[in-house]
């Protein structure tokens, strides 16, 4: 996707170049982003785990670092579209003993192979900036959590304003090699109607974070 607008990511990720990115961040990964974004995760997590219902789904679950945190009474399903991410999560659930992950299966989030209505609630913790068409991920979300369930990301967003918004700019030129997008907005997730009605709770380090929850209003 190319465009001036600052609403939107400037240089695409595809899925090939996402499978490339976390081939390359799988080894390193939970020591160069685990500690930054531990809040954040925790936060989202916690918010899950005083959600309504059993069955979530999380997508672009990446090495598990959230797995150990959710209830034992809730039942997770995690994707990816990583097999090299996938494995190290798969290895913390065995090391950690995790009960209660029924699955971690290779596949996108913009378009899964679950049945509508699957999920109590679905999470994307720093994933919506990843993912080659944030719009088509929302709408396959709100496709397998069922009516009044809740749908969260917890993410980077681009800043409105000020130094933040400058290195953002130009640290989206490294996209590609990042596999992720520094200057993504809210508005390339959300539409206006999901804006007005969504709950935006910044978390720390100092706000570089947010966490959206949205609940799923489709037609039962
Ligand atoms: C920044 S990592 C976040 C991992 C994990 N959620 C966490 O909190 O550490 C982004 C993850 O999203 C995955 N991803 C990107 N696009 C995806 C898609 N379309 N479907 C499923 N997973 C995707 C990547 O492979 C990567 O594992």
């Amino acid at each position: 996707m190319t465009t001036s607008s600052h609403q939107h990511p400037r240089s695409a990720l595809d899925a090939e170049s996402v499978r490339q990115a976390y081939r390359r961040w799988a080894r390193i990964y939970d020591t160069v982003f685990g500690g930054i974004s531990a809040f954040g995760r925790r936060r989202a997590v916690e918010a899950v785990n005083n959600l309504p219902g059993k069955n979530v789904l999380e997508v672009g679950v990446g090495t598990g670092l959230a797995l150990p945190a959710y209830r034992a009474d809730k039942r997770i399903t995690g994707i990816d579209l990583s097999e090299d991410m996938l494995e190290r999560a798969r290895e913390r659930v065995v090391r950690e003993e995790l009960c209660n992950v029924d699955a971690l299966e290779v596949m996108d989030a913009e378009s899964t192979r679950f049945p509508d209505n699957s999920f109590d609630t679905a999470v994307a913790m720093f994933v919506a900036s990843v993912v080659p068409n944030p719009a088509r991920l929302l709408a396959e979300l709100k496709r397998v959590v069922k009516p009044g369930g809740h749908i969260l990301f917890v993410n980077h967003f681009l800043a409105p304003g000020g130094a933040r918004l400058m290195v953002e700019r130009a640290m989206a030129r490294a996209s590609r090699s990042l596999g992720w997008h520094p200057d993504f907005a809210m508005e390339s997730l959300l539409p206006p109607r999901d804006l007005e009605r969504c709950t935006i709770q910044p978390v720390p380090p100092a706000g570089l974070f947010t966490l959206v929850t949205l609940s799923n209003d489709k037609p039962a």
